[in-house]
């Protein structure tokens, strides 16, 4: 393995904790963490179900968007999960068959290679011409591990990261063309993202100078034994990003902002979520994070008998920083608010959203578009335009937004 030359020099007989995900999925019940012992790297980027099972999911989301164009993004996501409920694309079953990669129209969305493994890696990039790249891969081992603020992951054949204080170096490894880039033999994507970090750690209740160390996001009781809801932190909610893949051979390189946060849950993801909406934002000085989340929930019914399920309370959370520094944080009900709108660009009217958070309200253009599953997943790239502040002293500013849509 040639990545992480600095792994040598990290004494991982120090690490605090070191771990082996295993290859395949538990059977039976499962746990969660939904709890951090501490607002440590290490500890929030930490594995947090005791072993997966088909049900379950943990995944480790990280991305980048370009600072002067809205078309160009990597999104890289590592993931131990099972099958049951898992919202992203699996890869295909066989990655030297004579059909060529995906680039984003996936010709077999649900069929799953092999449905007792747990560790998976996926690959979404969007280039300068708005053409799209999607992979996924399944990995046969990988490894986790922390001490204080540095945590430490590889998943062998896909990449894996390196985080300290200062950032991350997210390195993805896919090369199905062992070595030679024959073409329809495989695929490569090889490089780095590396993210250097702006703004403090958030979780969905945190508030500017006191992190919340529930991760939990949900109705009842997230104690890790069959809860509903879902785990989230954002470890990194912005952070300056440097480029540097070649996919097929092809470069892509660029500078602009980047994005790490982390997702979980003991219950399946399709069937336990109505819709879930995270997205980030970097405006001039201003890093914007917000979360919708609608949890659906088996419906009371007064003859005990579960008749299905129903959408329960929306959760929000919205963070926003100027100059790296947090001015407003929170989770109260109806706090962020999102509407879809047409939204006027330099080249003409084009669609978007408009997003409203505590401190700041601002439109999003929908310039690049991931959809997948159906349009039940969906990313999107796009300008971003702001006003922050209170009334009278308000100031605008521009940048660029990436956003995820769940929704079933
Ligand atoms: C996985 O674990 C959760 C939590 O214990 C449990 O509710 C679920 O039924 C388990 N899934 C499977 C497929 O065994
Ligand atoms: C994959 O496809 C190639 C060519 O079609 C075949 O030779 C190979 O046996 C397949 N591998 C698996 C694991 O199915
Ligand atoms: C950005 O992508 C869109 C398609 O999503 C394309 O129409 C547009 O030309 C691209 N912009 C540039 C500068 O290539
Ligand atoms: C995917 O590739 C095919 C041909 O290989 C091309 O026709 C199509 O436009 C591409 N789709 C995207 C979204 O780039
Ligand atoms: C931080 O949050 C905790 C729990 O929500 C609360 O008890 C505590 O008073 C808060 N501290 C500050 C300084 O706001």
């Amino acid at each position: 393995m040639h990545i992480f030359p600095i792994l040598s020099t990290l004494s991982l007989a120090t690490a605090r904790y070191t771990l082996h995900l295993p290859p395949t999925l538990q059977t039976g019940p499962t746990t969660a963490d939904y709890i951090t012992p501490s607002l440590t790297q290490s500890d929030l980027d930490s594995p947090k179900l005791n072993h997966a099972n088909a049900s379950s999911f943990d995944w480790w989301h990280f991305d980048a968007i370009a600072s002067n164009s809205p078309n160009t993004s990597v999104a890289v996501t590592f993931s131990n999960a099972g099958p049951i409920g898992y919202p992203l694309i699996f890869p295909r079953g066989n990655a030297s068959s004579s059909h060529p990669p995906t680039n984003g129209t996936h010709p077999n969305p649900n069929q799953n290679p092999n449905p007792t493994g747990a560790l998976w890696a996926h690959v979404w990039i969007t280039f300068p011409s708005g053409r799209k790249f999607t992979t996924a891969v399944p990995v046969a081992t990988a490894r986790v591990s922390g001490s204080g603020d540095s945590s430490l992951a590889i998943w062998h054949g896909a990449g894996g990261w390196m985080g300290s204080e200062e950032g991350y170096e997210v390195e993805i490894e896919i090369d199905q063309a062992h070595g030679s880039i024959v073409e329809e033999d495989g695929i490569a994507v090889l490089g780095r993202i590396s993210l250097e970090r702006i703004t403090d750690s958030h979780s969905g209740c945190s508030t500017a100078g006191n992190f919340s160390s529930a991760l939990g996001l949900g109705p009842g009781s997230l104690d890790g034994n069959g809860g509903r809801g879902i785990g989230w932190v954002s470890v990194l909610p912005d952070a300056i990003a440097r480029v540097d893949l070649r996919v097929n051979g092809e470069v892509l390189r660029f500078e602009g902002y980047g994005f790490h946060d982390k997702l979980w849950s003991t219950s399946p993801f399709t069937s336990s979520t109505k819709s879930l909406t995270r997205g980030r934002a970097h405006l001039g000085p201003y890093s914007l994070l917000w979360l919708s989340y609608t949890p659906l929930i088996p419906s009371d019914s007064d003859s005990g008998m579960g008749t299905g399920t129903e959408a329960g309370q929306e959760i929000v959370s919205a963070f926003l920083a100027r100059d790296g520094e947090t001015t407003h944080a929170g989770c109260e009900a109806g706090t962020v608010r999102m509407t879809p709108g047409r939204e006027q660009t330099e080249g003409g009217p084009v669609s978007g959203f408009q997003v409203e958070i505590p401190g700041a309200r601002f439109s999003v253009a929908t310039d690049v578009e991931v959809s997948e599953s159906r349009g039940r997943h969906v990313r999107w790239n796009g300008r971003a335009r702001g006003v922050f502040g209170r009334e009278g002293g308000e100031v605008e500013d521009e940048g660029f937004a990436v956003f995820e849509r769940f929704e079933y």
